[in-house]
């Protein structure tokens, strides 16, 4: 078969979304959060507002949302944090949950080598070692400057006073209420038959934090709580012990940075997949001039889809956790390894997922999730995505201490080319080990451009967690959008296997499917989920910001 060579248009790097746009988010001159919850948002920002920075107000943010949004927030998972101080120095957390100790590479296999469906995210066996409260604890000890008692007081009096549910809150109660009664049984306080509008309070959560307060994150790692929880788990046939918690530590890593024409982009690297995957879809598509093709066109849709259908065949190879594998970052971000990586892109035709593979890569280097977004009023900025993976994780919810765990372990890859619950495939690089962590696509992430800050950006989504990042990155810097409408805008998505474009509902016109469709691409005709729920803040002009937080939650932007 001939391959034709798109033959693009090297475009200057200043694009015409230079031009000033008129932002439609929230503005604010000084400081903001954008987060999945009203309730979050304002603590935070009111935490800043008391002459908290944006740490402060991040250590705020993240245990608001544990009260306010069990769906995702949480104490019993972990998450990744990236940060830009107002000098211009980067850095990021690490709090990303582990395989217990007794944890196996197939412990989620029968005798016959096969997957067991469920055993991964339906079972005690599914929860990983947390990292949430170590994680909020190394970034006040690093970067805070309020005492942890005014951070946690708003929190903890939330969880006393309680959150009131929201429609959609509601709808995910009614539709987790029988597998949250099928593992904790009739009485635990989530199986309530709670209505919109109903106030949930959340008195053990709130003792569980009030402990913390005064023993530190050692009350969770090692105290009271540590206890409850693992009598807890192995009553209900888990592995995590004593010793699992007691040796969980958040690390700081190095974040993976690139540029994009002349933007710098500040990311997670791994155990994330969400930096470099990222780095490699912009660096494919920064040769080809995305303003001019318009947004979500035919032509646009499939320079980005074949750029991450092979970012995507190389994360499910190469990509695991850099403390156990040896990940080959500078020969995945390269420039020359990814402009051959589109070398045999056609604008003719699809390139379908069977004929890419992950590239040719050298070793030759030493070797419901949710996001929120702040920046205070010195310039500081903070990215932060956290999960419990599933909604509501798995399920298991202690009543005692008052919150979900996490169902983790269902981002390793339990056997090599078998689906995870986002249909990511994985290989040997994201193998089960004991201590091991799984391989995320959370993607925190910090823009500047000139210098200057200029979007905090991150989504939840699982496997779109990427894509949906890259779009609200080009929906402002390409498509001229505002922030809000940005984070509005339609989304589609690739990720290599299935090997199927998958386009928000209703969204996108017949004639651009039916054109891709035309030249061989697979559509996903059935009814999809959401693709991301972005929520970020752009830096405009005069240095006010706009927020753009996603109607396809209760998302909100709140700041002064
Ligand atoms: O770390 C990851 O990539 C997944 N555990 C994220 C899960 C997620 O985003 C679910 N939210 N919709």
């Amino acid at each position: 078969m001939k391959k034709k060579v798109f033959v693009f248009s090297i475009i200057c790097s200043c694009s015409f979304a230079q031009q000033k746009i008129a932002p439609t988010g929230l503005v604010t001159s000084k400081a903001m959060v954008v987060s999945a919850r009203a309730e979050a948002s304002k603590i935070g920002s009111e935490i800043m507002k008391k002459g908290g920075n944006a740490f402060d107000a991040m250590v705020a943010t993240e245990l608001a949302l544990a009260v306010a949004y069990p769906f995702a927030g949480n104490i019993g998972g972990g998450g990744f944090m990236v940060y830009r101080k107002s000098n211009g120095e980067v850095g990021s957390l690490d709090y990303r949950e582990k395989a217990p100790l007794a944890a196996t590479k197939k412990m989620f296999l029968d005798k016959d080598g096969n997957v067991v469906t469920g055993k991964s995210t339906e079972t005690a066996l599914a929860i990983g070692v947390p990292g949430t409260i170590a994680g909020v604890f190394a970034v006040h000890e690093k970067l805070g400057s309020l005492p942890m008692s005014e951070i946690l007081k708003p929190v903890i009096a939330l969880a006393e006073t309680g959150v009131i549910v929201t429609q959609k809150q509601q709808k995910q109660l009614e539709i987790y209420h029988d597998a949250i009664v099928k593992v904790n049984g009739p009485k635990t306080l989530m199986a309530g038959k709670f209505k919109e509008n109903d106030i949930i309070k959340y008195p053990a959560l709130a003792s569980t934090l009030k402990r913390i307060l005064t023993n530190g994150k050692d009350e969770f790692y090692k105290g009271e709580t540590a206890k409850i929880l693992v009598n807890y788990l192995q009553k209900k046939g888990g592995i995590m012990s004593l010793e699992d918690l007691a040796n969980y530590e958040a690390k700081w890593r190095k974040p993976l940075q690139f540029d994009y024409k002349d933007l710098k982009i500040t990311s997670m690297a791994p155990p994330s997949s969400g930096g470099i995957c990222l780095a490699q879809i912009m660096k494919m598509i920064e040769p080809f001039n995305l303003a001019d093709m318009g947004h979500n066109s035919e032509q646009s849709i499939q320079v980005i889809v074949e750029a991450e259908r092979r970012a995507y065949a190389d994360r499910s190879q190469f990509l695991g956790d850099p403390d156990f594998v040896k990940i080959p970052i500078k020969a995945l971000t390269s420039d020359s390894y990814l402009s051959s990586r589109m070398s045999n892109f056609n604008i003719d035709k699809a390139c379908l997922s069977s004929e890419i593979r992950e590239g040719k890569i050298t070793y030759n280097e030493s070797m419901e999730t949710t996001h929120y977004s702040i920046v205070d009023s010195q310039g500081n900025a903070v990215a932060a995505t956290t999960t419990i993976n599933d909604g509501f994780g798995s399920k298991y919810y202690c009543d005692e201490l008052g919150f979900f765990l996490n169902n983790e372990m269902d981002d390793f890859s339990a056997k090599p080319g078998s689906p995870n619950m986002f249909g990511l495939v994985g290989n040997e690089a994201n193998s089960i080990a004991p201590g091991k962590r799984m391989l995320s696509s959370m993607t925190p992430t910090i823009v500047e451009k000139n210098g200057k800050l200029f979007m905090v950006v991150g989504s939840p989504g699982g496997s779109t967690i990427i894509t949906s990042v890259l779009q609200a990155i080009l929906n402002v810097y390409e498509y001229n959008l505002s922030m809000q409408e940005a984070v509005n805008a339609p989304r589609f998505h690739h990720q290599w296997l299935p090997d199927l474009i998958t386009f928000e509902p209703d969204a996108f016109d017949n004639i651009t499917i039916g054109n891709l469709k035309a030249k061989g691409y697979l559509i996903n005709e059935r009814t999809t989920p959401v693709i991301g729920k972005l929520d970020c803040i752009l830096v405009l002009p005069d240095n006010s910001l706009e927020g753009g937080a996603d109607f396809r939650g209760d998302d909100k932007a709140a700041g002064f």
